[in-house]
């Protein structure tokens, strides 16, 4: 089969690889009809995800048609037209019964940094992912789930990671209402948290980059008052000024360890890789919110320290909450949310590629060129 492969730092390109098999009774074989590119993605394309080996298919955003399933797969048959959550997750273990998917602590021998993802270096497992023609899912009583016949296939595949992301960035956020609640990054995870602030009772939402195509599209879509932080100067005293110098209540980071804004936060992070990516958004989001409020992080950084301010988290008393997203457990909300028009996820899709292309694609994205939101695969195009 045809998938895409990891070749070292900024290079990726499609090989030939063997077709996937069931290699235990849990497993299901999907046939991949999208997956889509992730920020997440860039982390590992750039090379700041360790154990990120030559070879390896990344794609943790992917729907398509099970092809085959394991003698104990009974949820699924041959022929469903399925989602497939970025969380590899048991269903069974002490984090799985807690609903905390992203957390299992079965589905990767790494099990004590975090759950088993596809696509993402060996350091969540080690599985290859769904930028390619088929993938195998482990545990697939678990995270696939059939696609109502009413959802259109683009909006399933926005929920198998950036929606619920975003969606839960904002739960984390612990948004009380009328609350103040400025979002890092526009970005699909930005996109989306934005929009769910508003689901779960903000009074103002606030986004800020620095590429103004995006900024634009999340003031219609959020809706949302934005600025570019590179026309501000000092953003946290920006962001003081806006909010009556008291600081929003929730600071969400939909930025992540490739973050741009701050020299010394480049240099040690992305340059010289002295921490695990630069912590310009996290810096600013703890800097900027009210004393007492709350950080939502869904922004991803590698292992295993980064520069951070953490005598103003004690000080201020702030709460920070965390984690990778839980798929699986915002889905029959979200079904809800897009059945009723509440959330567009397709929406925010502005280019698709064919499998071949894929390498155009991981540059047109990364570069964010082509005023580029979020790109999507199609393996059988
Ligand atoms: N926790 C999870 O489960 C989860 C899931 C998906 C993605 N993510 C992470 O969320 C982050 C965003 O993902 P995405 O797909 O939206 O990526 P993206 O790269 O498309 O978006 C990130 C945006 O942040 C902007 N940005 C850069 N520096 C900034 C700064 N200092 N302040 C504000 N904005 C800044 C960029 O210009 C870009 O538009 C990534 O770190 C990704 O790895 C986490
Ligand atoms: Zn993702
Ligand atoms: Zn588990």
């Amino acid at each position: 089969m045809k998938a895409m492969t990891y070749r070292g730092p900024f290079r990726v390109r499609v090989d030939q690889k063997p077709k996937p098999k069931i290699e235990h009774p849990n497993d299901a074989i999907v046939r991949v009809t999208r997956a889509a590119i992730c920020g997440s993605d860039i982390h590992l394309y750039h090379g700041l995800v360790p154990d990120t080996r030559v070879g390896t298919t990344f794609g943790h955003e992917f729907t398509g048609i099970v092809e085959d399933v394991g003698e104990n797969v009974d949820n699924l048959q041959a022929g469903d037209h399925v989602l497939v959550p970025f969380n590899i997750a048991c269903g069974t273990c002490f984090f799985c019964s807690r609903d905390l998917y992203s957390d299992c602590h079965n589905s990767n021998p790494n099990a004590t940094a975090v759950g088993g993802i596809y696509g993402y270096s060996h350091t969540t497992g080690g599985y290859d992912g769904g930028q390619a023609e088929y993938v195998r899912v482990p545990f697939a009583n678990i995270g696939p789930t059939k696609i109502p016949d009413w959802m259109d296939e683009e909006d399933a595949l926005l929920l198998t990671d950036a929606c619920p992301t975003g969606y839960q960035a904002a739960e984390m956020g612990d948004i009380k209402e009328g609350d103040t609640v400025v979002v890092f990054g526009a970005g699909p995870v930005g996109i989306f948290a934005a929009r769910s602030a508003w689901l779960m009772g903000a009074g103002r939402v606030i986004v800020t980059d620095h590429l103004d195509y995006r900024l634009d599209f999340v003031r219609q879509y959020g809706p949302a008052e934005t600025f570019n932080f590179q026309e501000v100067g000092d953003v946290v005293l920006y962001l003081k000024r806006i909010t009556e110098y008291r600081g929003a209540d929730v600071c969400i980071d939909a930025v992540g360890a490739d973050a741009h804004g701050d020299l010394l936060q480049t240099f040690t992070g992305l340059k010289i890789k002295l921490q695990a990516g630069a912590a310009t958004a996290l810096v600013w989001a703890i800097n900027s919110v009210r004393k007492a409020g709350t950080i939502s992080v869904v922004g991803v950084y590698g292992p295993t320290f980064n520069l951070v301010p953490i005598g103003n988290v004690v000080n201020k008393g702030l709460t920070v909450r965390a984690n990778q997203c839980s798929v699986k457990r915002h889905l029959p909300r979200l079904f809800e949310h897009v059945r009723e028009g509440r959330i567009d996820p397709k929406a925010i899709i502005t280019h698709r590629y064919a499998l071949d292309e894929i390498a155009e694609a991981y540059e047109v994205f990364t570069g964010k060129r082509e005023e580029c939101i979020k790109p999507v695969v199609l393996p059988a195009a």
